[in-house]
Formats: C-alpha cells, structure tokens, sequence
C-alpha cells in the first residue's frame, strides 16, 4: 500500500488520529520525531538546544527521503516538514499527502501544556507565538490539495476522515 503521510502544524493531531487510521487500515505507523529522538538518543528540544534548527531539519530532509523509498507506513511528520519543498514533492511521488489543518487558537489549546516544542518554548506569549508561526506557515499548509480541518474533531473522527481520504485517492 501507498504510504500515507500526515503533513499539519503542531497540534493538529498528526500522532494521535495517525496512529488510529494505521490500524483501521493495517498499516505500521511511524513519527518521524521520534525516530530522530530515538537515533539520536536526544530529545528534538535537545537537539534544537545544542545542534541547532538547521542541523534538525537536515535530519529531518535525510529521513524523508529514506521514508519516500518505503511502504505500507503511516507517517506523522513534523510540524516544519512544509519548509522545505522538496520533502513534500518525495513523499508526494510515493504516497498520499494529507494536510491536518488546525485553528491557531485550538493549536494553542492542545498545545499549551507541552514541554517538547521547542519552536514554543521562548519567553512571553505563547499563543501569539503560535499566532506567528502558523501565519508564517499557512500558506505552506494550504498550498496541499488534500486538507481536513480538525479544529473542531474528535481524534476518532479525524482517523475516519484520513482513512476515508486515502481509500478514496487509492481506490481502496
Ligand atoms: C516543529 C514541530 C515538531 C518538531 C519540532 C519542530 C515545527 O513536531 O518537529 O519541534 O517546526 O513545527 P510536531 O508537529 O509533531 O509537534
């Protein structure tokens, strides 16, 4: 099967409805954060810390292209993945792109307690720095043609509409 790839801002639950459309559809479900973290024994937060963003997104543009190559995976991207058109087109010639589209106010709701978004942990107001990033950004998101707005979903409904998508450009 044709991966699918999860593509949103921080928040727009990537990793939660991900991991429930992967088995609804029986397929293995990765997070590429993770898999950094894991090869890296480090946390993303730690690595921004002492290696920097752009060593981060390098990691990030090398894990792309060896996920493009696979199948049968459910991937839940970073937040920054749009950043670099390139990764967008890899996953694009493999698999079905879907974009998770949320709401600042509600990216900042889900978001608000975490400790591991390092793009969100400088001083002052954290919801104007969402406000920020995500106008940086929305451009980038809406530029993919396969979007769900979950600001207003259950993560059970958000697993259904992914999967519905994907069987419906995959002809499952
Ligand atoms: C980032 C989002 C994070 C993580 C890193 C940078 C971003 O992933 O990759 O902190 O640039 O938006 P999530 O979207 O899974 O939180």
């Amino acid at each position: 099967m044709k991966n699918l790839i999860l593509v949103g801002f921080m928040g727009s639950g990537k990793t939660a409805a991900g991991k429930l459309a992967a088995a609804r559809l029986g397929m293995k479900f990765v997070d590429m954060d993770e898999i950094i973290e894991r090869r890296h024994n480090e946390t993303v937060s730690h690595i921004f810390e002492t290696k920097g963003e752009a060593f981060f997104r390098q990691q990030e543009r090398a894990l792309v292209r060896e996920l493009a190559a696979e199948k049968d995976r459910v991937i839940a991207t970073g937040g920054g993945i749009v950043l670099d058109a390139n990764n967008l087109r890899d996953f694009g010639r493999t698999g079905v792109v879907i974009c998770c589209w949320v709401d600042a106010g509600v990216a900042h709701e889900r978001t608000k307690h975490a400790k591991h978004r390092p793009l969100l942990e400088a001083d002052g107001d954290r919801r104007a720095q969402v406000e920020k990033l995500l106008r940086d950004r929305e451009l980038l998101y809406k530029a993919i043609p396969l979007r769900i707005d979950t600001s207003a979903m259950t993560v059970e409904h958000q697993a259904d509409e992914i999967v519905r998508v994907y069987k419906q450009q995959t002809g499952l």
